[in-house]
């Protein structure tokens, strides 16, 4: 007898959660798919449900727990970080139900930098030399007694915006200004970490963990800057390749060893089981790799180009790592390359509008090698319309980046909305 199918609900609505559900969706032992609330993309594979789970309410989560008991739904992904701090993972916690996520405990790595900061000092890995500060007086006083380049982060989550990566004391005096005076990020800027400017090529190392076992993913690197070059302001991220030569054996041994370990290590030491995507963003510098920032989800687009290269059954391994038996599954990759690039709303990052309709999907989807992801889209009256920032997530496979590069690119050109833009030059960095 075949064994039962599994319902699945993945919790966010951008390319991370459509190229999860298009990776579940190979597998044999994936039942229905539910999407909250899901975008254009998702819409096609599953049903999209009118959930939002970024802000965690008792109505929520009744919500969710409620329809997943209804529907026979065994297994909840959480795709986004807000949900995660916010202790989704704790308050759908059911006998019998896969939760793919870590606790708000552990999740604290990405949603409070400060305190991720420390721990990262308790236990010696390597990271940016930085100050915590909590009032903006202090905050000038470091700022003017320092020279030369400085970031400037809102401790708590800013959707991805509360950086600023600042060549002088003056800029840095107009970013803390932004955080704590003008509170942009509201109560996420209660505290702000001002670091060292880090030089040099960065890099996602994505690990999946169970508790005990550790997993570490074809790596990635990813584009943060809007414009070709990396020039301009600083996003969700505009693109993503792999494998990436920087990677190297020895780098990610390192890796483990120094950084991944460690951090599952301490949260261990105070009780604190990590279970799920724990994603190192590094920063390649002279001296070795150092932390930048850590994430407790996929990262997006890093996902979707290692989505396209990884084989393996995802609902298995999801089980696996949520039952602490990641040793058990098999998982390989692709050798090809994966090169992803982020077609965005025009003015993206800054204002931009919605409601664009989306032209020439079907003929790049055809195009050889080619799968498109959906971010900000939604399906109206039978029509894709822009509905974010970042818009597409268009990936491609070739024999190598420049090939796997040529053919995303090539797909870009096919699909047309009012104000497109996207970068040209995805993985520049490591191609002569
Ligand atoms: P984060 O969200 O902390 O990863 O920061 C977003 C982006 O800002 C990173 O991907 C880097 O491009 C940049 N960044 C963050 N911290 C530093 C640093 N200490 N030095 C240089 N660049 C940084
Ligand atoms: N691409 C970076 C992130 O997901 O945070």
């Amino acid at each position: 007898m075949a064994s039962k199918k599994t319902n699945i609900m993945i919790l966010g609505s951008g390319g991370r959660e459509h190229v999860l559900g298009w990776k579940l969706k190979q597998s044999p032992s994936c039942g229905k798919l539910y999407f909250a609330p899901g975008n254009g993309g998702t819409a096609q594979l599953g049903e999209n449900l009118k959930i939002d789970p970024d802000k965690v309410t008792t109505k929520v989560v009744d919500e969710i727990d409620y329809f997943c008991r209804h529907n026979d739904v065994s297994m909840i992904i959480i795709g986004p970080e807000d949900p995660l701090a916010q202790g989704m993972a704790d308050r759908l916690a059911r006998e019998g139900r896969t939760i793919f996520g870590p606790v708000a405990a552990a999740a604290r790595l990405e949603g409070d930098k400060a305190w991720a900061k420390q721990m990262m000092r308790a236990a010696s890995i390597p990271t940016a030399e930085a100050k915590v500060v909590d009032n903006y007086e202090a905050a000038v006083t470091y700022i003017e007694s320092r020279e030369g380049g400085m970031v400037v982060k809102a401790a708590g989550l800013a959707k991805g915006k509360g950086v600023y990566v600042c060549d002088n004391a003056q800029e840095a005096l107009a970013a803390v200004e932004d955080i704590m005076v003008k509170k942009i990020f509201g109560e996420a800027g209660d505290q702000v970490i001002i670091e060292e400017k880090l030089q040099g090529q960065e890099l996602s190392v994505l690990a999946l963990v169970d508790g005990k076992n550790i997993y570490v993913l074809e790596p990635a690197q990813d584009h943060k800057q809007a414009y070709e070059g990396d020039k301009g302001p600083n996003t969700g991220g505009m693109g993503a390749y792999t494998p990436t030569p920087l990677a190297t054996d020895e780098l990610l041994r390192m890796v483990e060893r120094h950084i991944l370990v460690p951090t599952v290590d301490v949260l261990k030491r105070d009780g604190i089981e990590f279970k799920g995507v724990l994603y190192a963003g590094l920063m390649l510098t002279p001296a070795g790799p150092k932390v930048l920032e850590f994430n407790v989800r996929f990262g997006d687009p890093e996902v979707q180009a290692m989505m396209m290269r990884l084989k393996g059954d995802l609902v298995q391994i999801i089980k696996a790592t949520a039952e602490g038996k990641l040793d058990t599954v098999d998982i390989s990759w692709d050798k090809r390359c994966c090169c992803c690039v982020v077609m965005a709303s025009g003015g993206y990052p800054g204002e931009y509008q919605k409601g664009k309709v989306i032209k020439g999907l079907k003929e790049a989807a055809a195009m050889e090698g080619v799968e498109i992801f959906h971010a900000g889209t939604k399906l109206s009256d039978g029509e894709i319309l822009t509905n974010g920032g970042r818009v597409l997530n268009v990936c491609a496979m070739g024999k190598d980046l420049k090939e796997a590069q040529a053919k995303a690119n090539a797909a870009c050109k096919v699909i047309q909305f009012s104000g497109a833009q996207y970068r040209k030059d995805i993985g520049f960095r490591v191609m002569k």
